[in-house]
């Protein structure tokens, strides 16, 4: 495609600069091929906001921006917003409020705040909402960078500003009165985010880092902008590749001519199904063996929804390559489709996977890729003797994760034949062992690189983009880049499973004596984490009432949709959703309270969780008994905090248009897969006595990195800034299964606690032959010194010289891996509080709050962060987010705009409050916290808008349409 080149005039961040641009070429593509790669990409059609640059001193969307149209401007990014060795104001307020998760909308939200700053030296919490508006932010829930914004304003009017410190209470003996602070207390929503509240069991053993809100280890690159993600690298003779992708739901490719697209000038390689070897695989990043089926191969003869992919094509330059995939010649051969998974189930139903070398589909004409059966107990006796029995129907929609950093991957070979995987994953180590086979390379020849992770929430936990890369680079010999556009992402990634559930319980003297439920889930046009999704959605949906009669029967059906994987929630939080609702319908239709319902048959500290044994993950479970939970004091501080009792009878009767509500959820999640998820971490002592922790776990933005230093800083006796953490690289960390499942803090955790131990002792047992008279077991780490109880010491520094220079040399090092036989669960209650319009069906969400229960808080900040973050994706699931297509399989809503995500002005105030409980298998008491906090809000909403209404909505989201349906009293129910 012939470029016109023109040279034009600007100045960026305050250096002029004379630039040769092309034709079309938008402002961002220019500043970020000259290299100002804090400006970031991440949709088609400019809703994101992630580009966004003052241009003369207003903020702008980049990519929205022709570059001529900048001719003669004065640019600024966040490159030039602080000094080497100072940031802006604004830049400390994002770190020391926490407003930092993954990062990748870090610097357009700062320019953002810049530019109201600039104008507004005293904003409102509402004009931060509003400036923060331009950038969507997937991980924050928008809590912590509102409140970064006040701050950094505060701080430029000179006023002194408190540090932000968590408020630790102790939590009363069981029964007696738990006081709140009064800010906590308020009747009303609160505005601005509250310092976390973390309450503590009395005599939990103290510590000194653990449980402190460190700063994040890596929340100064993320601030200055700096260079960290995959794709903020250019390598010398780097190709770029495209994926072509199928137009159609269902059909097989009869013919395809890739010769004029090979033919094309500055066209590398084309490759089709005819050009790759037929190995079946399945894409999802699970430990070996990964359970069945392998339905995929890299590229096929037959598409199976849209978005499916059909040919790669690298080039000298992303355009070539779409110019060509434009060339490639496909005759199509439609085949009828099937969207909805009962009628995928019918007889005569298209056949989505009729190759023949799929082994491991249950029943492949009926489309049925699992069909899974637990019970214990005797369900059926204990329906028949029930007092009554109760049904529901529920359903949950196709959800997808809207991380701001699309998926990409950079491979090249190194100076030795060995082909690096630049990628941003989940899971490094899965991928290695994964792509060797596709692309016939022995593990050893594969390394994988993890830079910092633009969010994931699960969607990274698959092989999307790496074979393809790959094969692209055995093609060509070059480097080659490839990048998902925000379209492909919806089309062509992953999604949540849509669910039907339906569910029946027995209630014998007012307890639940009996339990089924019948899942049908809706794994799309591929398998993976069709059976692990399921079964851990069965499995925690009937455990949280735990039943000792409990039977889950699940089909999962392929359809020709956007085939589903692992979401933060991975089947719990749709499970629970349905489960929630049903107790609550019965509660009220037995006439009890639905909180005291509840609380009568939720599962208590010493129960053995029934389906533990039978339903593990991907395969029968461990038998498990909870040994901790502080689900009763979570709701009653809950209740407290949201004046629950009061509300709820002060809204009895409401007439009007405008009516309030309140509701709550209970829910419970899991830390790590029970015997399975395994992780190690290294850690190295450098010569003046800190500390390399090198591990494999993979930090999305959660700040696992940084809880991770806490951990081995606390038992080394450092600061957090003593310990370098580097992860995750094949070639040089230690193995980590990755993160998914709710497991970094709890399994890798522990194994960076025991690797810590081990180093503590080889520190121990050498600092007492440089003491006189000392016996290792009595020298105590602290303050980065050795110290006898008789006053001698040493410094760590001069420990390790000594070690590696002088006396009895050695590296003071240990690794340490860890496999957990449990998977203890987080607990937690979510409050909800809304205003339902009766007219126009609108629900306005009022206030957030949970209240949870993981363990030990490691880092109450960014445990804080998860918890706000997490209610804000499932605030999107509750009300707005469903994945449509029509009943030939199109997409409705493959954009975001088009497909709405919360953005800060749709936020209802939204805080934590946690309550520990120390957990006697996790690091230092922890258990998870990453995933409980999605789980929550869509079941806590049903029941404030019935509250609010007096109608039960029983599908997600609870769009107005649903809502007025109800209300009009047609269909309200399935
Ligand atoms: Fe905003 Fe991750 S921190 S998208």
């Amino acid at each position: 495609m012939p470029t016109r080149k023109r040279t034009i005039s600007l100045t960026v961040n305050g250096k002029r600069m004379r630039l040769r641009i092309e034709t079309g070429e938008t402002l961002l593509d220019v500043l970020r091929r000259c290299s100002y790669l804090s400006v970031k990409r991440g949709c088609d059609n400019g809703a994101c906001g992630v580009c966004l640059v003052l241009l003369d001193g207003k903020p702008v969307r980049s990519c929205g921006v022709r570059a001529e149209q900048a001719e003669g401007c004065q640019v600024q990014t966040v490159e030039g917003l602080s000094s080497p060795t100072e940031l802006h104001v604004i830049q400390r307020a994002f770190i020391e409020t926490g407003a930092v998760q993954c990062g990748f909308c870090t610097p357009a939200q700062i320019l953002a705040a810049k530019a109201l700053l600039d104008q507004i030296p005293d904003p409102t919490e509402q004009q931060a909402r509003e400036a923060l508006g331009k950038v969507l932010c997937r991980c924050t829930g928008y809590v912590r960078p509102v409140e970064a914004v006040l701050r950094a304003a505060a701080a430029l009017r000179g006023e002194v500003l408190r540090p932000i410190v968590p408020v630790r209470m102790v939590l009363p003996e069981a029964g007696a009165p738990i006081e709140l602070p009064e800010a906590y207390r308020r009747g009303e929503a609160v505005h601005g985010a509250l310092p976390p509240l973390v309450f503590s069991p009395l005599g939990m053993e103290k510590t000194r880092v653990v449980g402190q809100p460190a700063a994040k280890v890596d929340g100064e690159k993320l601030v200055r902008g700096l260079p960290v993600f995959t794709d903020d690298v250019r390598l010398e003779g780097m190709l770029y590749g495209a994926l072509m992708t199928s137009p159609h739901a269902h059909a097989r490719i009869k013919r395809i001519d890739a010769s004029k697209a090979r033919a094309l000038p500055g066209v590398h390689a084309v490759l089709t199904f005819q050009d790759l070897p037929r190995l079946k695989h399945a894409s999802g990043g699970q430990s070996y063996p990964q359970p069945p089926p392998y339905d995929q191969v890299c590229l096929d003869n037959k598409v199976r929804h849209v978005g499916d992919r059909v040919a790669v094509a690298a080039a000298e330059s992303l355009a070539l390559a779409e110019q060509a995939l434009e060339l490639i010649e496909v005759e199509y051969e439609i085949l009828p489709a099937v969207v909805d998974p009962e009628m995928a189930m019918a007889e005569g139903a298209p056949v989505i996977h009729d190759e023949p070398d799929t082994a491991g589909i249950y029943d492949p004409l009926r489309n049925m890729v699992h069909h899974i059966e637990a019970e214990v107990g005797d369900v059926e006796a204990a329906l028949a003797a029930a007092d009554q029995v109760f049904a529901g129907e529920y359903r949950t929609p196709k959800q997808q994760h809207v991380h701001l950093e699309p998926h990409v991957c950079i491979t090249y070979w190194d100076e030795d034949a060995r082909l690096v995987v630049r990628t941003s994953t989940q899971v490094p180590f899965h991928i290695r062992r994964m792509l060797s086979p596709l692309i016939e390379l022995p593990v050893k020849r594969i390394r994988v690189v993890k830079p910092r992770i633009g969010g994931g929430f699960g969607n990274k936990q698959e092989m999307l983009l790496e074979d393809l890369c790959a094969h692209l680079t055995l093609a060509t010999g070059r480097p080659v880049r490839m990048e998902f556009t925000r379209t492909q992402e919806f089309i062509s990634s992953r999604c949540r499973h849509a669910q039907i559930l339906r569910y029946r319980i027995g209630v014998k003297d007012g307890k639940v004596s009996g339990a089924e439920l019948y899942l049908i889930g809706d794994t799309g046009a591929y398998g993976t984490h069709g059976l692990t999704v399921q079964m851990v959605g069965g499995f925690k949906g009937l455990t949280l009432y735990n039943a000792p009669n409990s039977r889950f029967t699940c089909d999962v059906v392929y359809t020709n949709t956007t085939p589903a994987g692992a979401f933060r929630g991975y089947g719990a939080m749709q499970c629970q959703f349905g489960m929630e609702v049903l107790m609550e319908e019965v509660a009220e239709r037995l006439g009890r309270d639905g909180v005291e319902f509840k609380r009568a048959n939720w599962i208590r500290v010493g129960e053995k969780m029934h389906l533990s044994a039978a339903l593990g993950e991907g395969r029968e479970g461990i038998e498990q008994t909870l040994s901790s939970s502080a689900l009763e004091e979570c709701v009653a501080i809950g209740m407290d905090a949201t004046r629950f009792s009061a509300k709820r009878q002060a809204h009895r009767g409401q007439t009007g248009r405008l009516r309030r509500g309140i509701g709550m959820a209970v829910v419970l999640h899991g830390s790590g897969v029970a015997g399975l998820d395994m992780a190690s971490a290294t850690l190295r002592m450098n010569d003046d006595g800190s500390f390399h922790l090198l591990i494999g776990a993979t930090d999305l933005g959660t700040g696992s990195d940084t809880i991770l230093a806490q951990m081995a800083a606390e038992v080394l006796g450092v600061r957090v800034e003593d310990i370098f953490v580097y992860s995750s690289d094949t070639d040089f960390t230690p193995f980590d299964k990755g993160a998914y499942a709710s497991s970094t803090t709890y399994i890798s955790g522990s194994a960076v606690r025991k690797a810590a131990l081990e180093v503590r002792d080889q520190i121990r047992e050498y600092a007492a032959g440089m003491l006189q008279g000392a016996r290792a077991s009595e020298l105590v780490l602290e303050g980065g010194a050795v110290r006898a109880p008789d006053g001698q010491s040493v410094t760590l520094a001069e420990v390790a010289l000594s070690s590696l220079h002088q006396r009895d040399q050695r590296h003071i090092q240990a690794s340490a891996s860890h496999v957990s036989p449990v998977s203890p669960p987080p607990t937690a209650a979510q409050f909800v509080e809304v205003v339902v319009d009766t007219q126009t069906g609108e629900i306005r969400p009022e206030r957030l709050l949970m209240v949870v229960d993981c363990g030990r808080v490691i880092n109450p900040m960014t445990a804080a962060g998860q918890v706000e973050g997490g209610m804000a994706q499932a605030l999107g699931f509750a009300l707005t987010e469903e994945m449509l297509y029509n009943d030939v399989g199109q997409p409705l809503n493959p954009q975001l705009g088009r497909y709405a995500v919360p953005k800060a002005g749709d936020m209802p105030p939204a805080d934590v409050i946690f309550v520990e409980t120390d957990e006697p298998s996790g690091p230092f008491g922890a258990k998870s916290v990453a995933e409980i906090s999605i789980d929550g809000v869509a079941p806590a909403m049903v029941s404030a808008v019935h509250d609010a209404t007096g109608v039960w909505l029983r599908e997600l989201p609870l769009t107005p349409r649903r809502v007025l349906r109800a209300l009009e009293g047609e269909a309200p129910a399935r």
